[in-house]
């Protein structure tokens, strides 16, 4: 049998509402009701459910007239309409506005419950069905995602608003991966088969950057020998990406804004006026909440690009995924350089776990790149690595005993590892002081620093 799902019936008529109720409980779904439109409409703003039954006459706003609304608000809620005898011909216009289907009254236990089995089955087949083209285009973006819990909940919101045209923000520190995840967005979305044009607003000269997002006529200005398409015109149906868009001129923000509130332009020197339509995808590693508190960012143009926020988190942040995301990079790059992969000794391990990753993925990437180069085809070891991942971070030390991979004693000896580093680092490479406070000989402590390839200062 299904499982218990969230349903909604709006109708007027108590008779239906209860009969409905019945029918639908006695299959084990959680039932809520509403007797006009209104009342069922402010109860979809706060909760979510799985399907709804609406009634085509209502007192006050009509079924059709609630039906659009939810469609525009919740695509993917399939709404089964109600049909008397009147309304068979509005029912089936419904159908054409995106009604899953309708039932006729009387309404029969048997049409009731085999209207909600196929409508639950489409719903999850088309749920199926995002999440497996967003997984394939995840992968075709070129690398994990990872399976910490803040790149799930990262994944799940990228293919939620994938599918819709809405304008996303995306944050994060260098290096994240928010022009990965923008890319993703335009991959898993229905404009995936158009292209996807990125402009990098903090590298255009403010005088240029009206005639490289809007084009330019022959003859505009000096130098404008022929015409030219602007970035918006090659984005057409499909994807803007604006990146950087923290470090543009308050001359500039003011031009993007109007472009996204009008949604039509002219190329510079022309008299044309060209529509855009495009999807916006904005990224930027500055905190616009304080530039906007210092008026270097516009407030209005900050509301509206940032109607979907998604925010990709630095690499310190996603547990195991640097595994994941290490091992990637090995072997993808040691292909790409034709050079011999590398693996990496317990201790060395723990050390990658607990380093703070500042500059995150690419910095990732860019040391397993050094590492390929230095030691190809080699068990690298805690000794190898550079000095600023053995004392340069702060290791995290309670991640370190899950970050090590495989048996109880290379676990010990990665902890050991990055506990020692992070405390030698504390005393400053006191060596006594650090004993004293660990509790620990001295002697025994040295023995176990020069194990680790840890020297004290
Ligand atoms: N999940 C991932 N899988 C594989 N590679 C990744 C992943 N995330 C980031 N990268 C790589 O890390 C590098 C940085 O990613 P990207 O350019 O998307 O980051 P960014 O946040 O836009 O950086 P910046 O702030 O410098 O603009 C790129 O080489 C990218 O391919
Ligand atoms: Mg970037």
């Amino acid at each position: 049998m299904e499982s218990p799902r969230r349903l909604l019936i709006v109708d007027d008529e108590y008779g239906i509402r209860l009969s409905l109720r019945g029918i639908l409980e006695d299959e084990g779904h959680e039932v809520f009701e509403a007797g006009d439109a209104e009342t069922a409409l402010s109860f979809l703003e706060k909760e979510s459910v799985d399907l709804v039954f609406l009634d085509i006459w209502l007192p006050g706003m009509d079924g059709l007239a609630a039906l659009e609304i939810m469609r525009a608000t919740r695509p993917s809620m399939p709404v089964l309409m109600i049909s008397g005898h009147g309304t068979i011909e509005t029912a089936v216009n419904a159908v054409k506005k995106g009604a899953h289907d309708f039932i006729e009254k009387p309404l029969s236990l048997e049409k009731v419950v085999l209207a909600v089995e196929r409508a639950l089955e489409f719903q999850a087949l088309k749920q199926e069905n995002t999440e497996l083209r967003a997984r394939l285009d995840m992968r075709d973006i070129g690398g994990p995602m990872g399976t910490s819990p803040v790149m799930v909940q990262l994944r799940e919101q990228i293919s939620r608003v994938a599918p819709l045209d809405t304008c996303v923000l995306i944050t994060g520190e260098n290096g994240t991966g928010k022009e990965l995840a923008a890319r993703a967005l335009h991959h898993a979305g229905r404009r995936s088969g158009k292209a996807m044009v990125a402009v990098n607003c903090a590298a255009i000269p403010d005088e240029l950057i009206e005639s490289e997002l809007f084009g330019h006529e022959k003859g505009a200005f000096t130098g404008a020998d022929g015409p030219r398409a602007g970035k918006f015109e090659l984005a057409h149906q499909g994807t803007l990406f604006l990146d950087e868009i923290g470090d543009m001129s308050l001359k500039t923000q003011a031009k993007i804004l109007r472009i996204l509130q009008e949604k039509s332009f002219e190329r510079v020197g022309g008299s044309k006026t060209l529509r855009a339509d495009v999807r916006v995808i904005a990224a930027t590693n500055k905190n616009l909440e304080a530039a906007m508190a210092s008026g270097e960012f516009r407030e209005d143009l900050y509301y509206r690009l940032r109607v979907f926020p998604l925010h990709v988190p630095p690499l310190r942040e996603r547990g195991d995924d640097v595994f994941l995301l290490a091992d990637y990079f090995t072997a993808s790059l040691a292909e790409e350089l034709g050079l011999a992969p590398v693996s990496f000794a317990a201790d060395a391990s723990g050390a990658l776990r607990s380093y703070l990753w500042p500059g995150n993925v690419r910095e990732l990437r860019n040391f397993i790149e050094r590492m390929l180069i230095l030691y190809p085809g080699r068990t690298i070891t805690f000794a190898d690595l550079p000095p600023e991942i053995t004392t340069g971070a702060a290791p995290a030390v309670e991640h370190t005993a899950t970050g090590a991979a495989g048996d109880f004693k290379s676990a010990r000896n990665a902890f050991e590892a990055a506990f020692l580093a992070q405390k030698l680092q504390e005393y400053g490479g006191n060596i006594s002081r650090m004993a004293e406070a660990v509790g620990l000989e001295r002697s025994y402590l040295s023995r176990k620093l020069k194990t680790y390839n840890l020297h004290g200062g």
